[in-house]
């Protein structure tokens, strides 16, 4: 059967971030640092899903929806080195009960862009210790939850954690231009996530296990200059293929090495061979396509982005609907067509004085086209098990703060009551009648 879900991750949604015995995290840490966040705000509220997921958990189930992703919080389970705070793990209990009492599987995100401040004092995904922490926390919760939680995500968005915290430093620890730090905390993460796969069967049986990639669609800023298609090439090796290609090939993607293998970690090649391990499915966050000129003044990439002031937009990127059907379309010819699911899709926007919040047309339509070439892609042969909106409320949208909406639900951050957006509606019918829309986009002949 087909997933219709919604996603979150911890701090994003919960609030509430020190209860029970957590520790601060980077980005409770980062988000109290002034100027940090476009619009000042943080996550020590954000929708207090710490105490309001009884009711989150019913509207998913009113909206008929069969998946609810979400991320446990490192700091919650482990606000210690080594030492596991009970208190943290039973509120992921009461949340896992919750669901199943409602008939929603639970997808649960080992890995959520944010990490206990001790782990991130000692260098964050850049330091290889951090693996050994973060496969001990992951096999915890396996031990603990896999029981009853089958489906798994082991790290979301590798590239966008490593490309915002090292090299455009609009995540913490908020360094630019660190190519040291994007490549050891990408082989890093995709070294726990192999190490984890490679766990999980032992410890949960019948389960699924992947990570959820950021599929970048990458195009030339002009088609007839070849300066600039190579720059694109090589832009799409560094968003995609350093993912997969490792992940299925267990290699990184040579225009990568051929530039910045130094700063690998040294001796990375011998752990390809662990981090060869896609696991059961590979989880696909698709949002967005970017593209690239050649640019002899961006040191080591080559590559600068160019924004086509023509292109329609959401409040953050290009919208390009036909991204995601290419992006499966290559995980078929290029990877051997793996099971896969759609761990985001979405519309962020802001509100706009005098209009009603309630009323998403853009983003109706934003999901309907994807959501029409993803049954274009299933048609010719994509295995894609399931779609998660992101997201299922209005929340924390990381540097940009509580302003950037991408809910489903609209959330009123002063009282904190949850409202149905028409977008709440439109999903509610599509996965009641199961429905994949194809006919706008006939199979090419
Ligand atoms: C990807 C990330 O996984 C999520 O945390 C974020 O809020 C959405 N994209 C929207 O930007």
């Amino acid at each position: 059967m087909f997933t219709w879900g919604v996603s979150t991750s911890a701090y994003q949604v919960e609030g509430y971030p020190l209860q029970d015995g957590a520790c601060p995290s980077n980005w409770h840490e980062f988000t109290h640092r002034p100027g940090t966040v476009m619009d000042g705000t943080n996550g020590d509220i954000a929708c207090d899903h710490f105490h309001r997921y009884p009711e989150d958990i019913k509207a998913i189930a009113d909206m008929g929806l069969t998946g609810y992703r979400f991320s446990i919080a490192w700091t919650r389970v482990f606000p210690e080195p080594g030492k596991v705070n009970q208190k943290g793990l039973d509120f992921y209990e009461r949340l896992l009960d919750a669901l199943l009492g409602a008939g929603i599987q639970p997808w649960a995100t080992i890995f959520h862009l944010e990490e206990p401040l001790w782990i991130a004092r000692a260098g964050g995904m850049r330091n290889r210790t951090t693996v050994d922490h973060l496969v001990d926390f992951g096999t915890t919760l396996m031990r603990r939850f896999g029981d009853r939680l089958k489906n798994w995500i082991t790290i979301n968005e590798p590239t966008i954690y490593a490309w915002s915290c090292f090299a455009i430093g609009e995540f913490p620890p908020g360094r630019k231009n660190d190519l040291r730090g994007m490549l050891h905390s990408i082989h890093h993460m995709l070294l726990a996530h192999g190490w984890l796969c490679q766990a999980f069967p032992s410890i949960v049986s019948g389960g699924m296990i992947g990570l959820a990639h950021h599929f970048l669609w990458v195009s030339p800023a002009d088609l007839l200059r070849e300066k600039d298609r190579r720059a694109a090439a090589f832009m799409d090796a560094a968003a995609n293929s350093m993912v997969l290609d490792p992940l299925f090939r267990g290699r990184y993607p040579e225009p990568v090495t051929r530039r910045l293998t130094r700063f690998l970690p040294r001796g990375f090649e011998k752990d390809l061979v662990e981090i060869q391990n896609p696991g059961t499915y590979v989880g696909i966050n698709y949002y967005t396509r970017n593209r690239y000129r050649y640019s002899l003044l961006t040191p080591f990439l080559h590559a600068a982005e160019h924004v086509d002031p023509r292109a329609p937009r959401s409040g953050q990127w290009e919208i390009y609907p036909r991204g995601i059907y290419r992006a499966l379309l290559r995980l078929r010819d290029e990877y051997g067509n793996p099971p896969c699911v759609i761990t985001e899709n979405g519309f962020p926007a802001r509100e706009v004085a005098g209009r009603d919040p309630l009323d998403d047309p853009e983003r109706i339509a934003y999901l309907s086209d994807h959501v029409s070439l993803l049954g274009k892609a299933i048609q010719e042969g994509v295995d894609c098990r399931g779609f998660f909106v992101w997201s299922l409320l209005d929340n924390f949208e990381w540097n940009w703060g509580l302003q950037m909406r991408n809910g489903l639900l609209r959330t009123d951050y002063p009282t904190l009551r949850r409202e149905w957006k028409k977008s709440a509606h439109w999903y509610r019918d599509l996965a009641k009648r199961n429905w994949l829309e194809v006919e706008r986009f006939p199979p090419e002949s």
